[in-house]
């Protein structure tokens, strides 16, 4: 298959989903499976050909078994493989050839994922629909394939415990300092994870700076397309401090969304090293992103604030609770 951006997307949204543990929201996955709906988003399903069912035995469960789903976009000699269970049979989908090459099937084609979706309704004996079966695995069940295929996408803001630089995302974000060349904290472990080439792509930048922000590569840092470096504020406990934390994260979401991203994870910029203290930056960074979203409330974000420390992620659930 060739790559389908829309189909890696939500593979990265799964990812987060697990990443983000039982309390992580579903949002962001629907949001990119309604991106790909509405952009023909082409998974990748397992077929067999028609002359594996040579033996009497395989034709005989064939016949038992409807697993023959078979429509213009499969060649006619062709069947999807299907999950079975005694109840009936999962149709497993993928989204990228590494996720289909950890299981056992051997052929594959490509279908797009709607088409999937809405066949299934036609299927009496159909249970679901499951992205990624041998990976993170999603299981999308009559209910949540009616309400995949009548989502409506829209921004959404998540709350993570862990690292930025885990995050499969369209863009993440630096805390850098105005030189661009690496530092301690986030700075030092995503410069560390990037390797070299950011390091050479960030000397051509001539520096950010604070509330600015500049693009680059992400390199070997793969879970991401782009890195988005900007420059908090040092704390001084003046108004300034807060414009320019506020520039920093609308800087950063406009830049995002000029390179096509549809996801975006934050550190919480300066409350380390620059001692900005987390429940004012953690209120001035959800004001921001939440009125952002408003006014580019025809574009769909998943922004992730990805909270390091626990007292990070106190910080912004006590905050979320008053808004
Ligand atoms: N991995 C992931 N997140 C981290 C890590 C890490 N290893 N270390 C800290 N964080 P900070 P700042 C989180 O101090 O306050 C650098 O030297 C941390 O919990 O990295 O903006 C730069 O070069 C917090 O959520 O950045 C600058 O000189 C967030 O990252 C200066 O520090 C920001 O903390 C910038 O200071």
């Amino acid at each position: 298959m060739k790559k389908d951006l829309f189909a890696e997307k939500v593979e990265k949204a799964i990812f987060n989903w697990y990443y983000g543990g039982e309390e992580a929201e579903a949002e962001p996955v629907f949001n990119e499976i309604a991106l790909g709906l509405q952009n023909g988003m082409q998974v990748i399903v397992p077929v067999e050909k028609q002359n594996e069912f040579s033996t009497d035995d395989k034709k005989a469960d064939r016949e038992t078994n409807p697993v023959c789903i078979n429509t213009d976009e499969i060649q006619a000699d062709s069947y999807i493989q299907t999950l079975k269970e005694a109840e009936g049979y999962y149709i497993p989908v993928f989204t990228s050839e590494n996720e289909f090459s950890r299981g056992k099937f051997s052929f594959s084609a490509e279908k797009a994922l709607k088409n999937v979706l809405t066949e299934t309704k036609s299927q009496e004996t159909c249970l679901g629909v499951i992205i990624n079966t041998y990976g993170k695995r999603l299981v999308l069940l009559e209910e949540m394939i009616e309400l995949a295929l009548n989502y409506k996408a829209e921004s959404h803001l998540s709350i993570i415990r862990g690292s930025v630089v885990d995050m499969h995302v369209g863009a993440i974000v630096n805390a850098a300092n105005k030189t661009l060349l690496g530092g301690g904290g986030v700075d030092g472990a995503i410069h560390r994870a990037a390797g070299i080439g950011l390091l050479n792509e960030c000397r051509k930048l001539n520096g950010c700076k604070t509330g600015e922000a500049k693009i680059t590569g992400a390199y070997n840092l793969k879970n991401a397309d782009f890195i988005i470096h900007t420059v908090g504020p040092v704390y001084h406990g003046t108004e300034s401090d807060a414009e320019l934390l506020t520039d920093c994260y609308r800087n950063s979401l406009d830049i995002a969304l000029r390179n096509d991203c549809t996801s975006i994870a934050f550190p919480c910029i300066s409350t380390g090293v620059y001692g900005y203290p987390i429940r004012e930056a953690a209120a001035i960074s959800a004001k921001t992103v939440l009125s952002w979203m408003n006014i580019h409330s025809d574009k769909v974000m998943n922004v992730y604030f990805c909270c390091f420390k626990n007292s990070e992620y106190d910080a912004y659930m006590e905050i979320l609770k008053q808004s």
